[in-house]
């Protein structure tokens, strides 16, 4: 990152296009329009006269419509804990749709941006082109924050001391104590057997429970789901430990609240209590037991974060299951992998686990800070400004892919996912998701497990997805999938 007299020139920054992890590294997306992306020779001549100039954002409609069209809809579902009436109602409106015609409409009138706005009276900036995503993420965290006024907000009410809202001088040792107990960069975690054991386990619990011709509905799911990520973090002991998530759904829910909602102290030392104790009875094999116990590195709230970012898991290995059961050809091939596949390797359920939340991200919005001025084009943003990206614009705008609205796994496997710097369900680089390698992994020998013997069908009154052309949201609360009997 070039950085001018305290303030970074973002143009400059990861144009390299190689990410300190080495991911998302190979070349630009193609997705600035001509001209409009300033290189950092322009930006040294003739741009940089105009470096000063006006902050120009949207006017008094457009910022409506960006109110009611994207931030109203990604706040009312939940942004730490969905809430199902408003899910539903967003998935009606097909909602993610708006998002996108809303960002491009913005991108055409004002250019790639970032916009700037101001939000709840503060500094923001809305990323809009691709190559900006990269520039904010390989940035991370100096000049631009990861943790952020809203996000420590949030994340305090139950882990205060988790990597990503961590101080610079805290970040670096629990980041490594996240990336060496969850394997972070390896497809395989070495502990992937134990991984399988515990899928494998709870899976058939579930199909016992349900037994034949039972229906699998979300409530169902997800409590199986929860004792398989108390498994996975803990060890098998941990399984039956319903009050740690019971605790951490409550305290999550205040968390959409921000800061503008008081930390429940009392809850939230029972809780992290809880965690710790879990964390130092962890079993061999188990996440948890891999974690740093160094003064500082708090793996209790490390260990509390993943098990908040198991529910993520637990929309997208749902979301994947209505995915299998699509027309799609996709579809298809997936499920002969996992009547073909023994071991760990299922290159095809992992993508499809991808795809799930390409299509659906469970990060509704990547968010940045920067901790000093920056100049992106013809614009410097003051310090403190908030930089938001929105999944659902990057993901799932056909101008900008043409499979925007399949389920593509090849484009996992290919190559083109990892090559577009607007695909970030994990987000990347040096903050990116510890858990990007794990979590596909984990999904894919679950869903193996869930599938492999039996013709799941999805009965949901929507009915199976389409082979191509899906829809923009999906209600995962609404899924509905039935086990017809063996003999069926
Ligand atoms: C579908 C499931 C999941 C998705 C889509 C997801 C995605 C993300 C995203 C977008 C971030 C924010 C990164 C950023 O601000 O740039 C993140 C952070 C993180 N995730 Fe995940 N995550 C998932 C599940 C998990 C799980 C299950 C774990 C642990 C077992 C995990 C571990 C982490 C950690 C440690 C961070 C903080 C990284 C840092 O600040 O350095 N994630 N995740």
């Amino acid at each position: 990152m070039a950085s001018t007299g305290g303030r970074a020139e973002a143009h400059t920054a990861g144009r390299d296009g190689k990410g300190p992890d080495g991911s998302k590294g190979r070349g630009a997306s193609g997705d600035t329009e001509p001209g409009a992306t300033g290189t950092p020779q322009a930006l040294a001549g003739e741009a940089k006269g105009a470096v000063e100039a006006e902050l120009g954002g949207p006017d008094a409609a457009e910022t409506a419509r960006f109110l009611s069209k994207v931030l109203l809809p990604t706040l009312a579902r939940g942004v730490l804990v969905r809430r199902p009436l408003m899910e539903s109602l967003v998935s009606a409106l097909e909602a993610d749709r708006g998002i996108v015609s809303t960002l491009r409409d913005l991108r055409e009138r004002h250019g790639d941006g970032p916009l700037p706005l101001r939000l709840a009276g503060r500094d923001a900036a809305l990323v809009l082109a691709a190559d900006d995503v990269r520039t904010l993420l390989e940035g991370t965290p100096d000049p631009f924050s990861s943790g952020g006024r809203e996000k420590r907000g949030a994340l305090s009410h139950f882990e205060p001391h988790a990597v990503l809202v961590s101080e610079p001088e805290e970040r670096p040792h629990r980041r490594a104590s996240n990336e060496q107990a969850l394997a972070t960069g390896r497809v395989l975690h070495p502990d992937g057997d134990v991984i399988a054991a515990q899928a494998d386990e709870e899976a058939r619990a579930l199909l016992a429970a349900l037994g034949d011709g039972g229906v699998l509905d979300w409530n169902r799911y997800s409590a199986s789901f929860d004792a398989l990520a108390r498994r996975v973090v803990f060890g098998a002991s941990a399984a039956g430990d319903v009050r740690t998530t019971e605790l951490l759904r409550r305290l999550r829910a205040r968390g959409n609240w921000s800061y503008a909602a008081p930390v429940q102290r009392t809850v939230r030392a029972e809780f992290l209590d809880r965690v710790g104790r879990a964390v130092d009875r962890a079993e061999p094999g188990s996440l948890a037991a891999g974690l740093s116990r160094k003064a500082g590195s708090h793996p209790e709230d490390q260990a509390a974060h993943w098990l908040f970012a198991f529910d993520a898991a637990a929309i997208a290995a749902f979301r994947s299951l209505a995915l299998l059961t699509s027309y799609s050809p996709g579809a298809h091939a997936a499920r002969e992998e996992i009547q073909e596949t023994e071991g760990l390797d299922l290159p095809l359920l992992r993508a499809t686990v991808l795809e799930s939340v390409r299509l659906w991200p469970t990060t509704l919005a990547v968010l940045r800070e920067s901790n000093r001025e920056t100049v992106w084009r013809d614009r410097v943003f003051p310090a403190g400004t908030a930089f938001v990206v929105m999944s659902a614009y990057f993901h799932r705008d056909p101008s900008r892919l043409p499979y925007a609205d399949e389920f593509a796994p090849e484009v996992w496997i290919d190559g083109r996912a990892e090559e577009d710097p607007g695909i970030l369900p994990f987000s990347y680089g040096p903050a990116g998701c510890a858990g990007r390698e794990v979590v596909p992994l984990t999904l894919s020998l679950f869903l193996r497990s869930l599938v492999r013997d039996r013709d799941l069908t999805r009965v949901d009154a929507r009915g199976p997805l389409p082979a191509s052309g899906l829809p923009a949201s999906l209600n995962h609360f609404a899924l509905r999938f039935t086990l017809p009997g063996r003999g069926a």
